[in-house]
């Protein structure tokens, strides 16, 4: 296992790294996250260290996938930890670039989907998935991974991020990863540490009406009571979603049914 890894705030640097690791034959899988790593973050890591020669980790919190200017400004940075984690787990390349290097263009030019963007996240959080999936592209464009790893955590993401590489013919694979919880079965997220103490108690219960309730209305009815507000609880393919907000952080979560 490597236990030292290389930092990239210049991407000209990475991209000739990039060049002789190709040169090389070496096989690359490529994580790409906003940083504030936790066990969800870590299980990521680990896959593609088994499954690839090296590992390519970007921290990178992206301002265009942030519909809520307040939202940004409170997602934690937590970059010492984040590198600690980050040996841990194998890594042997950071990406830490600017807004600068990865939008020459001023976000001009963006990726938009027409329809399960426009659903679920999307339809509360306008323009979010536009962010995503440009973003993702330009990553995964800089990475040139053969493979690169999501998490279902962020299940329509990660759907969204698999059909842009089909459209466009990305020659990455895109790798899901069951998503982590903590024992109390809430789904680890960078918001967590957010969570005022009381909310942090209740967070559960959103996992466990996803997963118990018999109807979206009654698992909507449950967790309005105990206090949570609901941006959307949906049932669609065989998965229910959901999107709610408690002690002012918005959780999402989903369930295969
Ligand atoms: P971020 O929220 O940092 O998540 C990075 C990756 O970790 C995503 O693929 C996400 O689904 C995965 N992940 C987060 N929590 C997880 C959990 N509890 N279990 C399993 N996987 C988990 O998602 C993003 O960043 C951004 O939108 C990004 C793709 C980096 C584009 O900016």
């Amino acid at each position: 296992m490597v236990t030292h890894h290389e930092l990239f705030t210049d991407l000209n640097s990475w991209l000739r790294q990039r060049r002789a690791l190709r040169a090389a034959g070496v096989s690359i899988g490529f994580v790409p996250t906003m940083g504030a790593l936790h066990a969800g973050h870590l299980s990521l890591l680990k896959r593609s260290s088994e499954e690839n020669d090296v590992t390519v980790l970007s921290i990178y919190i992206n301002p265009t996938q942030f519909d809520n200017k307040d939202d940004l400004k409170k997602y934690p940075a937590t970059i010492e930890h984040d590198l600690e984690i980050a040996k841990e787990a194998g890594v042997s390349f950071v990406l830490l670039p600017t807004f600068e290097q990865i939008y020459p263009d001023g976000y001009r030019y963006k990726i938009t989907e027409t329809d399960l963007s426009e659903k679920l996240c999307g339809a509360h959080r306008p323009g979010h998935f536009d962010g995503v999936l440009t973003v993702v592209l330009k990553l995964l464009n800089l990475a040139q991974a053969n493979r690169a790893y999501f998490g279902e955590k962020d299940f329509q993401q990660l759907r969204l991020v698999a059909g842009m590489a089909e459209a466009f013919f990305i020659d990455t694979e895109i790798v899901a990863v069951p998503t982590v919880r903590e024992i109390d079965g809430l789904a680890m997220s960078s918001r967590n540490i957010n969570l005022p103490v009381d909310a942090r108690g209740l967070a559960p219960l959103f996992y466990q009406a996803l997963k118990t309730a018999p109807t979206t209305a009654e698992a909507e009815e449950i967790l309005t009571l105990e206090g949570f507000s609901i941006d959307y609880i949906e049932d669609i393919d065989n998965r229910r979603y959901g999107a709610v907000k408690i002690g002012g952080v918005r959780l999402i979560d989903n369930v295969e049914r």
